[in-house]
């Protein structure tokens, strides 16, 4: 969100304003009593929240509250607005576009500017492209005092305000390298009253593979926003995604899971249209714990009517998997209470196969193919 986009800025000393977070219309009052003429800006992970009509000047405290009412519980692209933040009026003259983001198709990364940036940016993008400049940048050299300067040269920033653009430029380098993002995002970085250049709004992304080294990253996750059985799930260290069907999914490996969502919808389609309800690869261990845990997310799942646990011994073997499910039963005990197909193969499939016959559960079901399997686990859904 913004203001958190604004609190990394003013880490590595990019010029900006952060403002006061605002959770109720008497919180957004109380900020524009400090802070004068102000703009009450609804905080949510989307851009065009101007379009929308989620940010609004107010000039004194009590058009501060009014906004902050109508634009608290305002929905931006699907999103709800939980908070507010009230920020000082900037007195803006120009408004310019800066970015840098990971260009994965060409391996490196990309600064993105443009001197006719604000709120139609996507607009000139289409219209006048020239207008928006974009400056690759080599990985291995980044972006040096040097580099800077081309990349305010390239944009054509007004040569007043060559020194701030550079110095701009290099923090906000700092919090996209430092800080492990793929999109550090200014729009608009404006120039204000007296040649002053400040970032207005920023949009950071950050690489999740690089959260074991930012524990303090996790006070940006939007935990309200946050789906709660996939928030369970990465709690417990799951691969989980959530979809719209009612056949619960739970295999090892990615690719093996990506292909049962397709069998089962095929299969699904004989038996009343139903789909997958999830993503969940448990990946290779399949330990009695692990497979409880992904059993628990799948079956707190409303939607869920039943479950299809499709796994291929590769590297881990087919009686240790069976354990596992056996043991999952015994550890959910009566909250296990949607029928389970198994589908074992591979490396130790007979003993595998054995335990589970000989626990007997009443609900598992095991079919020894996976579309065989994926068959019942639809016809069980749609029963
Ligand atoms: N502090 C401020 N003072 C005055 N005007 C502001 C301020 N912050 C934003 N604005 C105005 O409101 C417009 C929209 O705000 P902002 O860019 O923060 O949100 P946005 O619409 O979500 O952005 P984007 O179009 O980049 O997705 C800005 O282009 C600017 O003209
Ligand atoms: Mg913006």
């Amino acid at each position: 969100m913004e203001y958190q986009a604004k609190q990394l800025f003013a880490k590595h000393g990019v010029a900006v304003t952060e403002g006061i977070v605002a959770n109720t219309p008497d919180e957004a009052r109380a900020a524009a009593e400090q802070l004068g003429v102000v703009v009450v800006k609804a905080q949510v992970k989307a851009g065009g929240r101007g379009k929308a009509g989620g940010v609004k000047l107010a000039k004194t405290p009590d058009e501060a509250h009014e906004h902050a009412s109508n634009i608290l519980g305002m929905e931006i692209k699907g999103l709800t607005v939980n908070r507010v933040l009230v920020a000082p009026a900037a007195s803006i003259q120009e408004e310019y576009y800066f970015s840098f983001l990971l260009d994965r198709a060409n391996r490196q990364y990309l600064c993105i500017a443009s001197v006719e940036g604000g709120v139609e940016i996507e607009e000139v993008a289409r219209t006048n492209p020239e207008a928006v400049r974009q400056i690759a940048i080599d990985p291995g050299t980044g972006v040096d005092e040097a580099k800077a300067r081309a990349i305010v040269a390239e944009a054509k920033f007004p040569e007043a305000l060559t020194d701030q653009a550079v110095q701009m430029i290099l923090a906000l380098w700092k919090v996209f390298v430092e800080e492990d993002a793929t999109l550090v995002e200014v729009n608009p970085l404006a120039r204000l009253e007296g040649d002053v250049l400040e970032a207005l709004d920023g949009k950071v992304s950050l690489d999740e593979n690089a959260e074991f080294r930012h524990s303090e990253h996790s006070e940006f996750e939007d935990k309200a926003a946050a789906d709660p059985l996939e928030a369970k799930a990465k709690e417990k260290g799951l691969n989980y995604v959530k979809l719209d069907g009612e056949v619960g999914i739970i295999g090892n490996g990615a690719g093996l899971v990506m292909s049962t969502l397709d069998v089962v919808a095929y299969a699904g389609e004989a038996h009343g249209g139903v789909k997958p309800a999830n993503f969940l690869d448990i990946g290779g261990g399949a330990s009695a714990q692990v497979m409880a845990d992904g059993l628990d997310v799948i079956l707190n799942d409303p939607q869920v009517k039943s479950v299809f646990v499709n796994v291929f011994g590769g590297i881990t073997s087919c009686d240790a998997v069976a354990n596992g499910i056996v043991g999952a039963l015994d550890i959910l005990g009566d909250e296990a209470t949607k029928p389970l197909v198994v589908r074992l193969d591979g490396n130790n499939v007979e003993e595998g196969r054995r335990i589970l016959a000989e626990r007997d559960h009443p609900l598992v079901t095991v079919v020894p193919t996976m579309d065989g399997a994926a068959d019942k686990a639809a016809e069980l859904a749609n029963a």
